[in-house]
């Protein structure tokens, strides 16, 4: 089958990747504009999640909208997902009734077999492994921002989740340094580490990584599916909390992203995701402007 699927980032190339961000930032001028761009007619996403979300499920709907498509809504509580039919069925059915797939799950390898048994593009909502959707939005931003991320210096600050193996491609495909503080015992996936060696540095004193650093990242201490450990990550975690006085130590011209949702007091201060540096809410509006650009990407030929 040669339908094109959006795993990780690593699906795509350097080319398409800049592209897509490309696109994006002229879709968002677009609707911006108020112009109506709507090549999806006719054209159903299913959206199909396990774990809880704001900013995904309302940037692939609003997006699909948008383009003048549709999209649904699964959750694998009201779905036959949840009662153990078999991932490789769903995907049969599913895809042979819908044109674009969108899935969040815990293991990253239901939606490689979800992927591998679908007629139609899959798309990772987010996985225990990958976030790549999230990087499509983070990589627009820094561009908005501050231009070409090439030879910048990026600091991932805290665990080595999801999000930093997102992260470890993106430095990959876009030339940037990754420096990655986290606390012995949160490292990201070493495999994937020595597999980009030359781009990524892991640090275990946050003040040693952010020096020199154009971009500073974290994400909550505790993800989806390990909420009995938030509190014994807390103390794992204490020292990484990304403030106002680390980010002075970066460059001068550095910018704060986080995902969402952030817990304030914990993995960011209050007073940082509100400071100037801070490019949180521009990074989460370009989910939907990031996502309508991969959409048609995958969709319009
Ligand atoms: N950043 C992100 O994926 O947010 P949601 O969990 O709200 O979708
Ligand atoms: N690492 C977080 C990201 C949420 C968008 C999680 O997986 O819960």
């Amino acid at each position: 089958m040669n339908t094109r699927h959006f795993l990780t980032l690593q699906d795509l190339s350097s080319e398409e990747l800049k592209q897509i961000m490309h696109r994006a930032i002229e879709l968002k001028a677009m609707r911006n504009r108020g112009e109506v761009y709507a090549p999806l007619n006719n054209k159903v996403m299913a959206m199909i999640f396990e774990k809880s979300s704001t900013r995904t499920r309302v940037s692939f709907e609003a997006g699909m909208s948008q383009l003048g498509g549709h999209a649904m809504f699964l959750s694998s509580r009201d779905t036959q997902l949840g009662r153990g039919e078999p991932i490789e069925d769903s995907a049969r059915v599913i895809s042979s009734m819908v044109d674009i797939v969108m899935i969040r799950t815990f293991g990253h390898d239901t939606i490689e077999t979800f992927a591998k048994h679908s007629k139609v593009p899959v798309i990772n909502a987010l996985t225990d492994d990958y976030h790549p959707c999230q990087l499509l939005a983070d990589m627009q931003c820094f561009l908005e921002h501050r231009g070409d991320i090439k030879g910048k210096t990026v600091t991932w600050i805290g665990d080595g989740n999801n999000m930093c193996h997102s992260y470890i491609n993106a430095a990959a495909l876009l030339d940037f340094t990754l420096n990655i503080a986290c606390p012995e015992g949160f490292d990201p996936d070493m495999a994937l580490v020595a597999k980009h060696q030359d781009r990524v540095n892991i640090f275990r004193d946050p003040k040693e990584a952010v020096k020199g650093s154009h971009l500073l990242v974290t994400d909550v201490w505790a993800s989806m599916g390990q909420e009995d450990e938030q509190e014994a990550r807390m103390k794992s975690f204490e020292g990484y909390q990304v403030n106002s006085a680390l980010m002075d130590t970066a460059h001068e011209d550095a910018i704060f992203m986080h995902c969402l949702p952030a817990h304030r007091g914990e993995e960011v201060s209050h007073e940082m995701m509100d400071d100037p540096r801070s490019v949180v809410f521009d990074e989460a509006e370009n989910r939907l402007h990031a996502q309508k650009a991969l959409i048609e990407f995958l969709l319009v030929k």
